[in-house]
């Protein structure tokens, strides 16, 4: 009884306390509870980092592939944002995040509208490879659409090509990354079912590493044997990211540049004794048909003041 009374007073100094607590909070940034620097800030060290922003610019609900590519350098706290323009200034709509497939909590975001823009921003930090991926912002109405921006850690640069050498001799395989300098690079040979780290320190005669250049990496394997032949994996490590390339070897025996020159060489063989024997033929020929010349000289002497003909058919088949 006496709380129904007193009910119709209770509720306007609750909202009150509701009120002060949450100051701040316009009517157009969204939903209860709205402090999208909390996830952040519970790593102050993160605070002193600068912050890159990326943006994209969604002309109207209709339209599509609004789409970035970030790669993310050494600035690790990162600020998205879309602008959706909008045509109708009442137009209802939702805001959502996604961290690829996962849902991204309201309380991490922020958005607000004006009559003909409506914006959102997610801001967080990048603490590992997990934080890579798709990022996608999407308005909702009576239609949808998305804004996706894609994290990723700077690409390194392997080969393409395999790279060839022979046993016994030496090779050096390379990568580089072109955007920022790594923190170190690590070398992995990749065998059946797992990635084994090269430490050149326990082999310096077998591996060196040759660069001095930290946005890229020389590896020098010297006494090539036929188990050096495959896949090598070059590792950037960056503050919290890491990014690889692939570089591939063959390894040849000697063998195979000897069975080219074999069979050169055969092929040769087979040419000389082919004109060899031509030859060989021929000049019997000749020496039959002087053979011959000499037994009739009289036939000849006349057949030179005859005609000129004769003589030169017989000297085209000699040759
Ligand atoms: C931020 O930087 C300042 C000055 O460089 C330093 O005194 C402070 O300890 C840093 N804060 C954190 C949380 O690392
Ligand atoms: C990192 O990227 C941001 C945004 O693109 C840029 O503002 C900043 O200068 C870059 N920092 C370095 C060290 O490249
Ligand atoms: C998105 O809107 C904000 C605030 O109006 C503005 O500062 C920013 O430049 C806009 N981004 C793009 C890509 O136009
Ligand atoms: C990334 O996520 C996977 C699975 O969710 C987990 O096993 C792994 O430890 C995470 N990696 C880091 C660096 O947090
Ligand atoms: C991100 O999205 C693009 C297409 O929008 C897709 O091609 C790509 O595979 C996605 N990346 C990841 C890591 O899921
Ligand atoms: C927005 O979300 C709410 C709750 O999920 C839903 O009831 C409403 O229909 C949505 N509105 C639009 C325009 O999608
Ligand atoms: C936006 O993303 C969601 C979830 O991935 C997808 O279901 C939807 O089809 C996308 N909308 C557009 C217009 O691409
Ligand atoms: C590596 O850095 C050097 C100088 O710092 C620069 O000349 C070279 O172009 C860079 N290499 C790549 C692949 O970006
Ligand atoms: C390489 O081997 C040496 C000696 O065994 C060891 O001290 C070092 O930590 C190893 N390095 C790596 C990267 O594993
Ligand atoms: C080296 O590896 C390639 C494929 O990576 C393979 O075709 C070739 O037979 C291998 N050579 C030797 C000598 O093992």
């Amino acid at each position: 009884m006496r709380l129904r009374a007193l009910h119709p007073v209770l509720v306007p100094v609750f909202c009150g306390i509701l009120s002060v607590a949450s100051p701040g909070i316009s009517s157009n940034t969204a939903g209860p509870n709205m402090t999208p620097e909390a996830a952040v800030r519970t790593e102050d060290s993160w605070y002193n980092h600068s912050i890159a922003e990326h943006s994209i610019m969604i002309p109207g609900l209709s339209s599509t592939d609004n789409e970035k590519n970030v790669v993310i350098n050494d600035t690790l706290r990162v600020k998205l944002e879309c602008n959706l323009t909008v045509d109708a200034k009442d137009l209802q709509i939702n805001v959502t995040w996604r961290h690829e497939k996962e849902q991204i909590s309201s309380n991490l975001y922020t958005y607000d509208n004006t009559d003909n823009q409506w914006r959102t921003t997610y801001e967080f930090v990048i603490t590992d490879m997990n934080m890579t991926g798709n990022y996608t912002c999407s308005f909702s109405s009576k239609t949808e659409v998305n804004g996706t921006f894609s994290l990723q850690a700077p690409p390194v640069h392997g080969g393409k090509k395999a790279l060839v050498s022979y046993i016994g001799d030496f090779i050096v395989l390379k990568c580089d990354v072109s955007t920022n300098k790594p923190d170190k690079w690590l070398w992995y040979k990749v065998t059946e079912n797992e990635q084994v780290l090269l430490n050149f320190s326990m082999d310096p005669k077998k591996y060196e590493e040759l660069s001095d250049k930290s946005n890229e990496t020389k590896l020098r394997i010297t006494d090539l044997s036929e188990s050096d032949n495959g896949s090598y994996v070059c590792k950037a490590f960056f503050k919290n990211v890491e990014s690889k390339g692939l570089v591939y070897i063959r390894v040849l025996s000697y063998w195979v540049p000897l069975k080219v020159f074999l069979v050169i060489a055969g092929e040769v063989v087979v040419l000389v004794t082919v004109i060899l024997v031509y030859e060989a033929i021929s000049k019997k020929k000749q020496v039959q048909e002087d053979d011959k010349k000499d037994y009739e000289p009289m036939e000849q002497l006349k057949s030179e003041d005859g005609s000129t003909d004769e003589a030169s058919t017989t000297r085209q088949r000699k040759v």
